[in-house]
């Protein structure tokens, strides 16, 4: 019989560093970047990898994984299909939510604002960058449609294979492309022992600049 395991009784005290509105960037993109480059070099597996939520116009939320492509001035870039749930979740309601947990650096960084659909120009330059495979794959899956079977899926991709066979350069498909999450609030979190976090949340100001809080944990 297999070993039952008391989720309850997992414990970590997370003691790997200390934060304070005093200490961070004034801008937290400027922030977020550092954080990112820390987590690089921690060897954090999958350190891009981020949680979107959507909320659909009924108010119902959704999340999933996407991966971080960019972070520029302007805020958040991960590339993916208009036609999938995320997708039409966002033609509904452009607020959403992103969360990324480095656990080799004890520390999740929270991000919520509006999201657009970036210039095609820029999608279009990542695609073209993107492996050939990715791309066909790109034109082949009706992402988040059913389908009856695996069979199906390699049937899809091979007919586009055959049809860019011979083509130096594929098109990007007019559905897939680049969203960017512009920032209203950003929330970087350090775990520290006791239970005792640091937590700092910045807060867009009218003017652009932003304001500096912290929360308790
Ligand atoms: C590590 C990881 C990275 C992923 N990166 C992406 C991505 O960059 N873009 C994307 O469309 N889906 C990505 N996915 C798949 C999504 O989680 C999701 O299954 C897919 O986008 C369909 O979501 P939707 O039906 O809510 O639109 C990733 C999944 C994982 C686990």
């Amino acid at each position: 019989m297999q070993k039952s395991i008391s989720l309850a009784d997992l414990r970590k005290e997370y003691q790997m560093g200390e934060i304070s509105p005093e200490v961070l960037a004034a801008d937290p993109l400027l922030q977020f970047q550092t954080w990112m480059t820390q987590a690089i070099e921690a060897e954090q597996p999958e350190p891009t990898a981020m949680f979107l939520a959507t909320v659909n116009s009924q108010g119902l939320p959704s999340g999933r994984v996407v991966l971080l492509k960019e972070v520029n001035p302007q805020g958040f870039v991960f590339y993916t299909n208009a036609q999938s749930r995320k997708g039409s979740e966002i033609a509904q309601n452009a607020a959403v939510a992103l969360t990324f947990f480095w656990v080799v650096l004890e520390r999740q960084v929270r991000v919520e604002g509006r999201v657009h659909w970036i210039d095609e120009a820029i999608a279009t330059a990542y695609f073209q960058s993107r492996p050939r495979d990715s791309q066909i794959g790109a034109w082949a899956s009706p992402q988040s449609q059913p389908v009856p079977d695996r069979e199906t899926l390699e049937a899809l991709f091979a007919q586009y294979r055959q049809q860019f066979e011979g083509q130096a350069l594929i098109p990007k498909p007019p559905h897939w492309g680049g969203y960017c999450v512009v920032p209203e609030k950003v929330e970087f979190w350090q775990g520290r022992a006791s239970r005792l976090h640091d937590r700092v949340l910045y807060n867009r100001q009218t003017d652009g600049s932003w304001a500096k809080t912290r929360l308790a944990p």
